[in-house]
């Protein structure tokens, strides 16, 4: 059950994140990643390659919300299953897919309509077969449980007000043995009040970011083992992307 703070939050976030799908980047504390001169610059100075970039239709670079490329190192082998937690247009799916091939499938979770609608329409445009958006919540993920390869997200779990649920759905929903990789924003130190309770910074991907060993414990205390952080580099000044990786046991 949710608490009236925590719907406040996530109906804040979707608004946001509704109106970058239908209106595409324009530079705001919402949008961070528009406020470059070009979404292209942006995407490299995150970690995507100008391989990964190529062949990719406008609409999914113009609403690129991320901080990382959580794909680049999650050795994805063909035939495998992935799970995007929040895939906004699209860009990992697709990333992902390409590199499971035809014989595996990717999913991608959303709760913003508008998001997943444009998330289909690049489907389109690009005539992957192996990609499914659906629509859902992070916190209780629309995905039966162990049937998942690897579970990636990409500056996604900092926006959840319960983000210790949304561990324990992604490791519900891997295979053991499964692993998760997320580019995530996290703080060095305990935001203050006034920051925390900013609804746009919560959108900004700022006010939700949690202090990195707050974080790591709730990766851990889902069950995950082998909890590594594999980079950091600096955010907006205040916190940092983080892209670790986590496995879910065998037994
Ligand atoms: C910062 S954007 C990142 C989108 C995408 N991963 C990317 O890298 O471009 C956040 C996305 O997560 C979605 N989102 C935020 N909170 C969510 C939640 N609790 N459940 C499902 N989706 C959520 C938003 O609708 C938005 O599309």
């Amino acid at each position: 059950m949710e608490t009236s703070r925590e719907n406040e939050i996530k109906e804040f976030v979707r608004t946001r994140y509704s109106e970058l799908a239908r209106r595409g980047c324009s530079c705001s504390e919402s949008a961070p990643s528009c406020c470059s001169d070009s979404k292209e610059a942006y995407a490299k100075v995150i970690g995507y390659k100008d391989d990964d970039l190529k062949g990719l239709p406008d609409s999914v670079l113009n609403t690129l919300a991320g901080c990382g490329n959580p794909t680049a190192h999650a050795d994805l082998g063909r035939g495998e299953t992935v799970l995007d937690l929040g895939s906004g247009g699209g860009i990992d799916a697709f990333l992902a897919a390409r590199k499971v091939g035809a014989t595996g499938r990717v999913i991608g979770v959303d709760m913003t309509k508008d998001m997943v609608a444009l998330a289909n329409r690049n489907k389109r445009k690009l005539n992957v077969k192996n990609v499914e958006f659906r629509l859902g919540e992070i916190e209780d993920l629309p995905v039966q449980d162990d049937s998942v390869d690897i579970v990636i997200s990409n500056c996604v779990i900092n926006l959840s007000p319960d983000k210790d649920r949304v561990f324990r759905e992604a490791f519900r929903v891997l295979k053991p043995g499964g692993r998760l990789l997320v580019s995530d924003i996290v703080t060095t130190e305990k935001l203050p009040r006034e920051i925390r309770r900013d609804m746009e910074m919560w959108a900004g991907c700022v006010a939700g970011a949690l202090e990195e060993g707050t974080y790591l414990q709730k990766v851990i205390d889902a069950g995950f083992k082998d909890v590594q952080v594999m980079s950091k580099r600096d955010f907006k000044g205040v916190a940092s992307s983080l892209r670790l990786r986590a496995f879910k046991p065998w037994n």
